[in-house]
């Protein structure tokens, strides 16, 4: 069983990994939208505050779908960062108390470990992969060598793309979150009416965004806005981060000699970022996936698995061991 809490997503899931295979018995998230979006982003103390009322509730929800009590579960786990450490902590120290109370072991799980093994769980993938991890909190290439071998290439240097999105979205005064308000607005706009800097063409995989918001906030500021002239604004921003992830998802694949491109995360929900990447693979004649929506976000059954895989081969977490707000992958 294993708690979520690194972010704005308090999540519980009961996972089941043995020898035939793997099987998710609960997964139960609460997205924390109305507690934050009066801010238009994700507010740390709020969040951590959500996570502890809502853990309860979703607990129950999870032993009832899986159709469980406690004494049915092996061992308990929680992701121990990196993350918003107000958050990380209430589901850390929610799965440690379990733990002791059951007499079960503790895994403490690192999250983009489990975004680096959700296209393993689900299925058809095998190591090694490379993945594209695009939400409103990460921005990053991982290559996915193995179990426990990850190297991180690359990232962004600044914003990570979600909140580019959300932040433009707010700019044409769009709610949060901004990604799916841009995409549909973006539907009515000509991609090609503005155009907008590729930061960092040139150079390697890091990603950088600020140059390209300053940019478009300096449209907005400069035109006359109709509704003709804000689509085209979501069009072209959501056009110029299609090409960025191209230029940058090819490097890495050179770089890195994969056969297997993955994209997760909030943001790999944007039909034209994946659709682009798709076509880039298929011109590369490598393997291209995209996990469902629902495990590529956040959630704990990616942290069930990640914790299932290791206590597999033996390895749990002391009770003593302190949550991590900083966790390189390269670390674990
Ligand atoms: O993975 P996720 O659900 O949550 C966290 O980051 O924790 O990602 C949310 C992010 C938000 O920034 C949202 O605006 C963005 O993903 N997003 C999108 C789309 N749907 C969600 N961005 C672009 N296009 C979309 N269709
Ligand atoms: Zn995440």
């Amino acid at each position: 069983m294993a708690f979520e809490s690194s972010c704005d997503e308090t999540a519980v899931a009961i996972v089941e990994v043995n020898d035939n295979g793997t099987h998710i018995h609960a997964n139960q998230i609460y997205s924390q939208f109305d507690e934050h979006v009066e801010y238009g982003g994700v507010v740390p103390e709020v969040a951590a505050r959500a996570h502890l009322s809502y853990f309860d509730p979703l607990t129950k929800k999870a032993l009832d779908e899986a159709n469980m009590s406690f004494e049915d579960i092996d061992a308990f786990a929680a992701t121990a960062g990196p993350g918003l450490l107000g958050g990380v902590m209430i589901g850390f120290m929610y799965a440690k108390s379990l733990s002791m109370a059951f007499d079960k072991p503790f895994i403490g799980t690192n999250h983009l470990e489990g975004h680096a093994l959700t296209p393993h769980l689900t299925g058809d993938i095998e190591f090694p992969y490379l993945l594209l991890l695009v939400s409103g909190g990460h921005c990053q290439y991982i290559h996915v060598k193995d179990l426990a071998n990850y190297e991180t290439l690359g990232g962004t240097i600044d914003d990570a793309i979600g909140e580019a999105f959300d932040k433009v979205a707010k700019m044409l005064d769009l709610p949060y979150p901004g990604g799916p308000q841009i995409e549909k607005l973006a539907e009515k706009g000509d991609k090609f009416a503005y155009k907008f800097p590729l930061p960092l063409k040139d150079k390697g995989i890091d990603f950088s965004f600020s140059g390209l918001k300053t940019s478009v906030r300096q449209r907005i500021l400069n035109e006359d806005l109709d509704d003709q002239k804000r689509a085209d604004i979501a069009a072209s921003f959501q056009e110029t981060v299609a090409q960025i992830f191209e230029i940058k998802s090819k490097r890495a694949i050179e770089q890195t000699g994969v056969n297997t491109f993955v994209v997760a995360g909030g943001v790999a929900a944007n039909k034209l970022l994946r659709a682009r990447l798709e076509k880039m693979c298929e011109e590369k004649s490598i393997t291209f996936a995209a996990p469902p929506l629902k495990l590529c976000t956040d959630n704990a059954v990616m942290i069930a698995y990640a914790a299932a895989l290791h206590s597999r081969m033996g390895k749990f977490s002391e009770l003593s061991m302190a949550a991590r707000p900083r966790w390189p992958l390269e670390e674990i």
